[in-house]
């Protein structure tokens, strides 16, 4: 297995509510009129308290500092792991399940804080800058570690600075989690056809209008999510081992899941045919959370 260190240097902020009015100019142009701006990661969530925007230096710059916007001071870069073909496992679950033991356990051992951003295609695993060594040197004895340097993929080996395994103590902080009610979808469409729901989607952004239901993209296969909302309050950006705590138990069970992190809390997605048994599963935790 490969894993990649993308070439983009990303910030991740938050628009408040009623803020948004005065983003609609550059979130137009990050969302729509790509050719316009060097920004080449750019990531939007809404969630019932904010708008979380993760983007890198270009589109950052877009951003005029205001008192609705929030910004994380640390520079994050975001990793992602490629499977070169030798499929040895017998799992077909997808999203952060695959990268559970391999990845977010180790980190979290290693007390490294991550910030996580499942899409239809990858799952995006953000590192601080400043702990690019130890994340490093922990990975790479599962990994062949690339960084991507101008298109180019270059092999990276720890640097020898960081030495010894951090032993964890800690008794992780179990969070609250919150079940709601709603459905959700999980697409990916083509770049291409942007353009032709650019309307749309600015409806559903800044009006508030429903996602039309009857929107047709690609490769969605029917198939419906529930989610689970991590965090009674804002759970911040230092704490690490909340990915892990959430992703052990579903790659146990084998149970696929997206996980998206916001500026505020995090989110887990999984099967819907799977909510009872991951209710199950998350109760038993934090009544027990030694188990
Ligand atoms: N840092 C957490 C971890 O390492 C995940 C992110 C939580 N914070 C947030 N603002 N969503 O597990």
């Amino acid at each position: 297995m490969d894993l990649h260190i993308l070439d983009h240097r990303l910030r991740v902020t938050s628009i408040s509510k009623n803020g948004l009015v005065n983003f609609t100019h550059p979130l137009i142009k990050l969302l729509f009129l790509r050719n316009r701006t060097r920004c080449k990661f750019f990531s939007l969530t809404e969630t019932p308290e904010n708008y979380t925007v993760v983007l890198d230096e270009e589109g950052f710059k877009e951003l005029q500092p205001s008192e609705h916007l929030q910004v994380e001071s640390s520079t994050w870069l975001p990793l992602n792991v490629v499977s070169n073909g030798n499929a040895s496992s017998s799992s077909q679950a997808v999203g952060v399940t695959k990268i559970a033991k391999s990845v977010i356990a180790p980190l979290a051992q290693q007390h490294v804080s991550v910030f996580m951003l499942s899409t239809y295609q990858t799952d995006y695993i953000l590192v601080r800058e400043k702990d690019m060594s130890v994340v490093i040197s922990t990975l790479e004895e599962e990994f062949s570690i690339y960084k991507e340097v101008g298109g180019e993929s270059v092999p990276v080996h720890s640097q020898d600075v960081f030495n010894g395994l951090q032993k964890n103590a800690i008794q992780p902080t179990v969070h609250p989690v919150l079940i709601p009610q709603n459905q959700f979808c999980v697409m990916s469409l083509d770049p291409d056809t942007l353009p032709s729901i650019a309307t749309t989607l600015i409806d559903v952004l800044f009006y508030s209008s429903r996602f039309p239901a009857d929107l047709l993209f690609t490769s969605s296969s029917g198939e419906l999510w529930r989610m689970v909302r991590i965090g009674g309050h804002p759970l911040g950006f230092d704490e690490c081992g909340i990915v892990a705590q959430i992703s052990q138990p579903l790659a146990d069970s084998d149970i696929s899941a997206y996980y998206i992190s916001t500026f505020s809390f995090d989110h887990a997605l999984v099967p819907e045919e799977d909510i009872v048994s991951v209710t199950d599963m998350l109760q038993h935790q934090r009544k027990d959370p030694a188990t």
